[in-house]
């Protein structure tokens, strides 16, 4: 009789192990995502013992705190959304399409370390030795300190760690990465979990701060960093559109700073180059004396920024009006449309209507509401909204302007930016001052926004 393999099945998506295959899985409710892989063996001497660490209780009071050992990569974006630069001993992932910009970053960020005087140990599964020097090149002067080691087997790295103590390691990538210990191909859930533990042991054991590039796919055909998401201290987003230069990198866990910060950066010839004013960059290109278009003002962690929103609103060729949103939320626009035609007596229901947030970034706050509302009623009615007006404000349902917060850091930015007039949810003025001399305008209905957004200057 043969013996039968021992197999179990994970779900790419969200690594939940079952048995047996199933269409749809029971934790993340994502189909088609069970792939078969070996059943692991009880992982034997995987991972290696936390040193340091004392194996019975301590009092809080006694444990010496982490915060003095931040070290600052020196890219002022980049540490912002790392909370105010690397922690000692983290574990941080950086996840993004192929071809984003990952390696690129953190290729920057270890020349700018390493200058510092930093040990850097650069690991590259995907890249040779000439190709990450070639790349360095490019980026700058190649510094002393910075150490290259081209593997992808981990037990090696695992050596390779604990003789050379580097500061910081950059693991590029963890689908690349296997562990002998487990059976199933590099970039199975299981391995690049195994993988991801050892990393950890090793980040905690010796105090070595860890970059962890991970790649996200669709279709699940490699297992996403998503499982690891858990597993890590930092989890960071790059995105952009590919055919954008500029790029945003977004905290969405972050063991240590505030999530939902992001840094921008511009993709150059010569690597990324940080934009430190968001807004400015946001709005260049914007079209002069044109309909169906204002700046809104969104904050992003705790800086705003100044988007522009357009609207294109014309009489619908079929039965069924078409509708866009690029760059907010398909729903949200379809609500505030609703709110138009109902409240505001605007005829949209015989309309398409596209939304686009230049500039391609994607945002969802629901202070842009009152932009996207005062753009679409500029389109239709072809009536155009000064280009020194901006607003920001939630819309509910009757119509209504709903106060939002942080409206002074908004309006500070709107005034830096030289915009005359600013259009605010009534509710926000009790905790506004007067503000230089821009014009604040208190609205309570979309409806009184639009003629405030529309008067002449
Ligand atoms: P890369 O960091 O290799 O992406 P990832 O590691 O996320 O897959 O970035 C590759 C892209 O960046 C590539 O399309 C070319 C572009 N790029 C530049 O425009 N300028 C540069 O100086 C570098 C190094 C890359
Ligand atoms: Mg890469």
């Amino acid at each position: 009789m043969a013996v039968k393999k021992k197999t179990v099945f994970f779900c790419q998506n969200c690594g939940y192990e079952s048995a047996k295959w199933m269409g749809q899985c029971p934790a993340c409710h994502e189909w088609n995502s069970f792939v078969e892989e070996p059943k692991e063996k009880a992982a034997a001497g995987s991972g290696i013992r936390r040193r340091g660490t004392a194996s019975k209780p301590v009092l809080l009071r006694d444990v010496s705190s982490l915060e003095n050992e931040r070290t600052l990569v020196g890219m002022p974006e980049f540490d912002r959304v790392l909370g105010g630069g690397i922690v000692k001993g983290s574990l941080v992932l950086i996840g993004g399409d192929p071809g984003i910009g990952k390696s690129t970053i953190l290729l920057q960020a270890a020349e700018l370390l390493a200058a510092k005087g930093k040990k850097i140990l650069y690991i590259s599964g995907e890249e040779s030795l000439a190709q990450i020097r070639m790349r360095a090149e490019r980026l700058g002067a190649i510094p002393d300190g910075l150490f290259l080691f081209c593997e992808t087997n981990l037990g090696d790295i695992r050596e390779v760690i604990e003789t050379e103590k580097p500061d910081i390691c950059v693991v590029d990538s963890i689908q690349t990465m296997f562990n002998e210990e487990v059976a199933s191909a590099p970039g199975s859930v299981s391995q690049v979990r195994e993988s991801t533990n050892v990393l950890m042991m090793l980040a905690k054991g010796l105090g070595v701060s860890i970059f962890i590039v991970g790649h996200v796919t669709k279709e699940g055909a490699v297992a996403g960093p998503r499982v690891l998401e858990h597993m890590v201290d930092t989890v960071l987003y790059f995105e952009g559109d590919r055919y954008a230069s500029y790029r945003i990198l977004r905290a969405v866990k972050n063991r240590f700073g505030s999530t939902n910060e992001i840094g921008v950066f511009e993709m150059r010839e010569a690597g990324l180059a940080e934009v430190p004013n968001p807004s400015e960059y946001m709005l260049s290109g914007r079209p002069e004396h044109a309909s169906g278009s204002v700046v809104a003002c969104t904050i992003e962690g705790t800086r705003p920024v100044l988007v522009e929103i357009q609207a294109l609103v014309a009489r619908t060729a079929f039965g069924v009006p078409r509708r866009t949103a690029a760059g907010c939320d398909y729903n949200r626009v379809n609500l505030l449309l609703a709110v138009l035609e109902k409240r505001c007596g605007l005829d949209m229901s015989s309309c398409d209507a596209y939304i686009n947030i230049a500039g391609g970034i994607r945002l969802n706050e629901p202070a842009l509401d009152l932009g996207i509302v005062l753009a679409a009623a500029s389109s239709l009615r072809d009536i155009e909204i000064p280009e020194s007006v901006c607003a920001f404000g939630e819309v509910g349902l009757a119509g209504e302007v709903r106060a939002v917060g942080q409206a002074e850091n908004r309006v500070r930015e709107a005034k830096r930016l030289g915009f005359k007039r600013v259009i605010v949810p009534r509710a926000n003025m009790a905790g506004l001052k007067k503000i230089g001399d821009i014009e604040i305008v208190p609205v309570e209905t979309a409806r009184e926004a639009i003629f405030a957004a529309e008067k002449k200057l």
